[in-house]
């Protein structure tokens, strides 16, 4: 690796995304948001009406993904599609193409494109297994269902949107098992990495505990 990664991986809701913005303001490195990408591939497949079942128009739809992200928003074909990607039906979609084989190969290049100067922050899932695997810092995020649940309904209620806990559950619970049962890079821990548990923190705590492993990395 030419510029320094920070891998941090783990399931939905779990405060990867956080932890990631609140790295790269400290360190001023760049920001990979792969299930953004993983969204903006399932929100294009729904447009353009690609069934999970057509493999070629998946990966060729991957291979050209017509996706930007500029500053913190994501633009598909021009339109800003911020928020669109961010609801329950894309998350799932994504889960779905997102265990299929050949589309995560087809994202690969992509995702280690974002590794420019001085640094970068990624986030994802399989972030320091198989995308930045030489990641000099790993972090993989943990926390109970119920309390993954919990922020995401915190999330949506400030941002004006009513939500059922019960189903949001049940939604996190479904994507997190399609994610680590499926067999091409499954939601695991690198064996390098430093689990945290976050139901008990607060996200300056999580923080602080990473910036501390920033340091002893060097
Ligand atoms: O992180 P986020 O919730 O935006 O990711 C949406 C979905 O994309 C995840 O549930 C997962 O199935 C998929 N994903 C993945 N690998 C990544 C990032 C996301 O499979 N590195």
């Amino acid at each position: 690796l030419s510029h320094p990664v920070i891998a941090i991986d783990g399931p939905s809701g779990v405060g990867k995304g956080t932890l990631a913005q609140y790295l790269c303001c400290k360190t001023g490195f760049n920001l990979l948001d792969s299930g953004a990408i993983y969204r903006a591939l399932a929100f294009g497949a729904l447009k353009s009406n690609i069934s999970a079942e057509n493999l070629p128009g998946l990966v060729n739809l991957a291979e050209n993904l017509p996706v930007k992200f500029v500053d913190t928003s994501i633009i598909y074909e021009g339109e800003d599609v911020t928020s669109k990607v961010r609801n329950e039906e894309v998350a799932a979609a994504a889960s779905i193409v997102a265990a299929i084989p050949e589309v995560r190969a087809a994202l690969l290049k992509r995702q280690k494109g974002f590794a420019m100067a001085p640094g970068l922050v990624a986030d994802g899932r399989d972030m320091g297994t198989v995308v930045f695997p030489q990641a000099p810092v790993k972090i993989f995020l943990t926390a109970s269902a119920e309390v993954r649940a919990e922020r995401r309904v915190n999330q949506l209620k400030s941002q004006g949107v009513s939500a059922n806990i019960v189903q949001i559950t049940s939604d996190i619970m479904a994507r997190d098992e399609r994610d680590r049962t499926r067999t091409t890079s499954p939601l695991v821990p690198a064996s390098d990495s430093v689990i945290i548990d976050t139901s008990e923190l607060s996200i300056n705590q999580v923080c602080d505990k990473a910036i501390d492993l920033l340091w002893k990395a060097g």
